[in-house]
Formats: structure tokens, sequence, C-alpha cells
């Protein structure tokens, strides 16, 4: 691997500069920072600091437990580590695990809990089973993870094999990278999760509102 030839991508959040490695040689798209993973955490870390804005429930940390599928190099994983979800699983697929052990040891010093990674390939029912066991999760966290047609499906499937029944809930960094990708996903979610709210662009943080990325709240019924 080939980490100290690419630019280390930063972070500020709440104080500390988290600082991500990446692999830009590597065939793994997940050895790179996507972009959607810092305006998502960008938003959250501004809703936690004006609870004036919405989505106040989703984001109240405290005994939330949560999983992200394809962490990559762990900007939204790690970012919302910082910000307090300390009950977090980081997911992958087994290639790209180095890279967000390296980053988590790499950032450790800023979290006060270590988040746990595990191997998770959408399509693997061993893996959503382990990890869903003792029970599901009340927040499922993905940035950028919709980008290939023929793994749409699995992905939705994991989705919804991982959030709880009834109160779970996906926070979605998005980001249109295939045309036919995002048709499928959009189509396909609102069988699983029908309640989608588009975070709107005045609430993300100026900063970090980048034309072409989204924050999506997928749930499976309204907010009560
Ligand atoms: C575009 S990268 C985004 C990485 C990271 N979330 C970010 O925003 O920087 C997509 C991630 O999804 C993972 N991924 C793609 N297909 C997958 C699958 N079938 N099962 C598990 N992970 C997968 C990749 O390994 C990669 O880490």
């Amino acid at each position: 691997m080939r980490f100290t030839a690419s630019p280390v991508v930063e972070l500020p959040v709440s104080g500390a500069v988290l600082t991500f490695e990446q692999d830009n040689d590597s065939f793994e798209v997940g050895t790179s920072v996507w972009p959607s993973s810092l305006v998502l955490v960008k938003f959250v870390e501004r809703c936690i600091r004006d609870p004036a804005l919405p989505f106040a429930d989703v984001l109240r940390f405290p005994g939330t437990r949560a999983v992200e599928l394809g962490s990559g190099c762990g900007p939204a994983g790690l970012g919302l580590s910082r910000l307090g979800l300390t009950d977090l699983v980081l997911t992958d697929i087994a290639a790209v695990l180095p890279a967000l052990r390296r980053n988590l040891r790499r950032n450790r010093v800023h979290l006060a809990r270590a988040p746990r990674l595990a191997q998770l390939h959408w399509n693997c029912p061993a893996h959503l089973a382990t990890l869903a066991t003792p029970r599901r999760f009340d927040l499922v966290v993905a940035a950028d993870v919709v980008y290939v047609q023929e793994s749409v499906p699995h992905l939705i499937a994991a989705m919804d094999a991982l959030a709880d029944a009834e109160r779970g809930v996906v926070l979605l960094g998005y980001q249109i990278r295939s045309p036919e990708a995002h048709q499928v996903f959009w189509e396909t979610v609102p069988a699983v999760f029908p309640v989608i709210e588009k975070v709107a662009r005045e609430h993300l943080d100026p900063e970090y509102a980048y034309e072409e990325s989204d924050v999506f709240i997928l749930r499976r019924s309204p907010r009560q």
C-alpha cells in the first residue's frame, strides 16, 4: 500500500483535526476519502451545535447503537465518533479493513471510545447475522455507497437487515456516481424505508456544502 504517497485529508471536528491517509494508487475505491462523508459529518456537527435545526431526534447520540456500511478510510464513522457516537461498528470488505484500521489508529487519540471494526460484504448473510446479534441498530450510517448498479439491492437488503425493525434510521451521505445505480436505489429503497427526507441545503455546513453532495434521512415510518 502506498498511503504515504497520497494526500492526507483533514477534517476539523469538534475542536480536533481528524486526518485520513489514503492510497490513491489502490484499485479499491474504499482507500480514498469521498466528499459526501465530509458533508455528512459537518452537517451533524452543525445540528449538534444548534438544536433549533431539524433532525435532533436522529442526532441524539447517547444510547444510540450504530453501524456504518462501506466505511472506507473512515471519515464519516470516525467523524461521528468524535461527535459522540460512541457505540459504533465500522464495516467494509476485507480488502479495505487495513486502511480503516490504519486511520482508526491515527485518530484514536481524538475519540472517547474506539469504534469496533468488522468485515461486512453486503451480500453475505453470515456477516449480517453476526452484526445484527444480539439486536439490530438504531442508526445505520453510509456515505457514497451507491455507485454499482448490481450492488444496490444488496446494499438496501443490508440496511434492512441491520436497522431496527421499527425505529431504525439510515443517515446517508449521497452523491450521484452512476445514473443506473442512482435510479435503482431510489426506485427500490422506498419499499423498505418509505419516509425519505433530504436535508435542505441551508441546513448543511456552508463550508462543506458541495454542490453535488446531499444528506438524506431514511425511516421506516414517520417520526412521532
Ligand atoms: C466510494 S467508497 C466510500 C467510502 C467512504 N464511505 C467515504 O465516503 O470515504 C464505497 C465504499 O463501499 C464499500 N463497498 C462497496 N461495495 C460493497 C459491498 N458489496 N459490500 C461491502 N462494502 C462495499 C467499498 O469497499 C468502499 O469502502
